[in-house]
């Protein structure tokens, strides 16, 4: 494997929900390119393997910042290490989220609060963080990673839904919203299915966890296309093969979907585990669960 050389000029990038999944594939991907990362989630424990991982994978930098996205002061203290450690930043990208399974009357209240909350009102403290930043620099990109469930509505996932079309309008106004600093851009990233442990650390009420639906995607795929939309900012950047049929479908023929959501969701969204109702890694961090894969086959 060649080894990764340091350029002269590190980008500058900090990014939520670092310590799983498609953050923690974003770090490494990122450090081979050799940046300067700040990498932020709840727990710090998960969050120094994914330092040292991007540190052997050639990283600059890996600076381990445990904040929660829905504590406004402690992003914005993450933001603050990065400035005073790197003299700035160049991009953030925002991976965190939290998941929960159940018809919207049976998740419990503050359950369905929370993963709505981590996905709203942190995406609304990453930016009141970062923007004012990018603005000050003149420069700046934020990468939220959305989801193909912000286009589309999939029953027993009722507050995650809510979450991502929610966030995904949230994005559409930042956009809006900083056409006047044409050095600053603000991107989405929608996957479809992808390998990582969030469908077994979230939260369920069905007697069972969930499992990513086919074509699933390997976390190092959607945080190639991240990279990508680092490199070329865009509205919105779809990383699942089959997301723009199952939307055109959602939005075109809704009677013939909603026919066929519910069954196809049993045989491809349900790991069918018999697990009693959790609360998961929904209130606070589980750092066992925590890893760059789930446990599927991926492309
Ligand atoms: N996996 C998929 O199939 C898929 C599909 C479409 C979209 N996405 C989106 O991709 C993004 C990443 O998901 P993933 O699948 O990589 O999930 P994951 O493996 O479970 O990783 C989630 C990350 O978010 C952190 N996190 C959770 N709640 C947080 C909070 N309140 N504050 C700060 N950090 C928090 C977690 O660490 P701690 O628990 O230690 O805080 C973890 O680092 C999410 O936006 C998700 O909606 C995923």
């Amino acid at each position: 494997m060649p080894t990764p050389t340091a350029p002269d000029d590190p980008q500058r990038v900090l990014i939520t929900g670092a310590s799983s999944g498609i953050g923690r594939a974003t770090a490494v991907e990122l450090a081979g390119r050799g940046a300067s990362l700040v990498l932020v989630a709840r727990g710090r424990e998960s969050l120094e393997e994914a330092a040292a991982e991007a540190l052997a994978a050639g990283a600059a930098a890996a600076l381990v910042r445990p904040a929660d996205v829905t504590d406004g002061d402690a992003l914005q203290a993450a933001v603050d290490d990065a400035v005073a450690e790197f003299g700035g930043l160049d991009a953030v990208v925002h991976a965190a989220q939290v998941m929960a399974y159940g018809r919207i009357e049976d998740v419990p209240k503050d359950v369905y609060e929370q993963v709505v909350d981590v996905s709203l009102h942190g995406t609304a403290n990453v930016a009141r963080a970062v923007l004012p930043l990018f603005r000050k620099q003149g420069a700046g990109h934020l990468v939220v990673v959305n989801s193909l469930l912000g286009n589309i509505a999939a029953p027993l996932m009722g507050s995650y839904v809510t979450a991502k079309w929610g966030q995904l309008g949230l994005i559409r106004v930042l956009q809006q919203e900083t056409r006047d600093e044409p050095g600053i851009s603000v991107s989405a990233v929608q996957p479809g299915g992808v390998d990582t442990p969030i469908y077994f650390q979230g939260a369920t009420v069905t007697g069972s966890t969930g499992r990513p639906p086919p074509p699933v995607y390997s976390p190092q795929r959607v945080a190639r296309a991240v990279l990508s939309t680092l490199d070329r900012p865009r509205r919105v950047v779809q990383a699942g093969l089959l997301n723009p049929l199952i939307t055109a479908g959602f939005r075109l023929v809704p009677g013939v979907f909603d026919y066929l959501v519910g069954p196809l969701f049993k045989v491809m969204a349900v790991a069918n585990d018999q697990v009693a109702p959790t609360e998961g890694n929904v209130f606070e961090s589980k750092p066992a669960g925590n890893a760059t894969e789930g446990r599927w086959r991926s492309i």
